[in-house]
């Protein structure tokens, strides 16, 4: 990967630009503010979720951008409360009305349905997966992906899926990378996308990470955005602030030497920043 526009493709053959911009957390304003600015420092893909609430600033982002709409890859997701068929479709009706869009590039589902939750997991989840594959062949999505899925939850939703997922979106930057989980998902066939590449700012400080970028002459959010894509990991890093977002594509012209990546997969545990999906508090995620 060389620039923004630098495309990993998916397994069903559709193409996605390299970095995206995240947009967890940010307001509706911050969001149509952020998108302008990363659309105009040169990013072409954009990461939202119905459960951000803020759908409607990124599409007013968008707008505002005159980027035209198959030069830009949207992602958002499908949130839990919205779970089986029926709910399903009218949730992404619903996105792409507070999108102001015809389709989104991909659509994840924002957390598998566990066990220790319901009984009824893997039905749950099977019934969901239905409704997206029905809006799938209704053109309203490119690509169909996974958000916060273990191999338990996977393998369970492949024994019904028609359509394979292609991108499973986790935690990952320095400090919590789950490789058992990145491997298992890139030999599945999906590409892995990390949320929190700069574990939500949690890692910024750390002492080993910034003596580290001092030697490469970088910051530590490039480093750490660096890190995801020489692990074939597309990052999604999050800022509101206009010289982040800039500074934050700039990290094309650097390679961390493989002693150095060694050096960052053999972290201790660092910014980790909610928990496990079998593990998730009782107020967390609810069926
Ligand atoms: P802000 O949005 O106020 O600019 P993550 O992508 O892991 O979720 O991290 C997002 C957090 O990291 C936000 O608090 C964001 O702040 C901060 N951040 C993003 N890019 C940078 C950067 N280049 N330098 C310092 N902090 C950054």
């Amino acid at each position: 990967m060389n620039k923004l526009t630098d495309c990993f493709t998916l397994s069903n053959g559709v193409k996605i630009p390299c970095v995206g911009y995240g947009t967890w957390k940010s307001s509706i304003e911050d969001a149509k503010n952020g998108v302008i600015k990363a659309i105009e420092v040169g990013y072409r893909h954009i990461d939202t979720a119905a459960a951000y609430e803020n759908e409607s600033g990124v599409g007013a982002g968008i707008r505002e951008s005159g980027i035209k709409r198959e030069d830009l890859f949207v992602t958002t997701k499908h949130w839990i409360t919205e779970r089986g068929y029926d709910k399903t479709l009218r949730a992404v009706d619903e996105s792409l009305k507070q999108l102001g869009l015809d389709y989104v590039d991909l659509y994840l589902v924002h957390w598998p349905c566990v066990e220790c939750r319901n009984p009824n997991w893997k039905a749950v989840n099977a019934d969901t997966w239905r409704g997206f594959e029905q809006a799938f062949r209704d053109g309203k999505i490119r690509a169909l992906g996974l958000s916060n899925f273990e191999k338990k939850h996977v393998d369970a939703l492949m024994q019904t899926a028609q359509i394979a997922p292609v991108v499973n979106q986790i935690e990952f930057h320095p400090g919590y990378t789950q490789m058992e989980n990145v491997r298992f998902s890139q030999q599945a066939g999906m590409l892995v996308e990390a949320w929190s590449p700069l574990g939500s700012g949690a890692v910024l400080n750390d002492p080993f990470l910034n003596e580290m970028a001092r030697r490469y002459n970088w910051s530590v959010a490039q480093l750490c955005i660096r890190f995801a894509l020489q692990h074939d990991v597309l990052p999604l890093p999050k800022s509101v602030t206009p010289a982040r977002i800039a500074q934050n594509a700039q990290v094309f012209d650097f390679t961390i030497s493989p002693e150095d990546m060694k050096a960052m997969d053999e972290m201790p545990l660092l910014g980790f920043s909610t928990y496990r999906p079998e593990e998730a508090p009782a107020d967390a995620l609810y069926d």
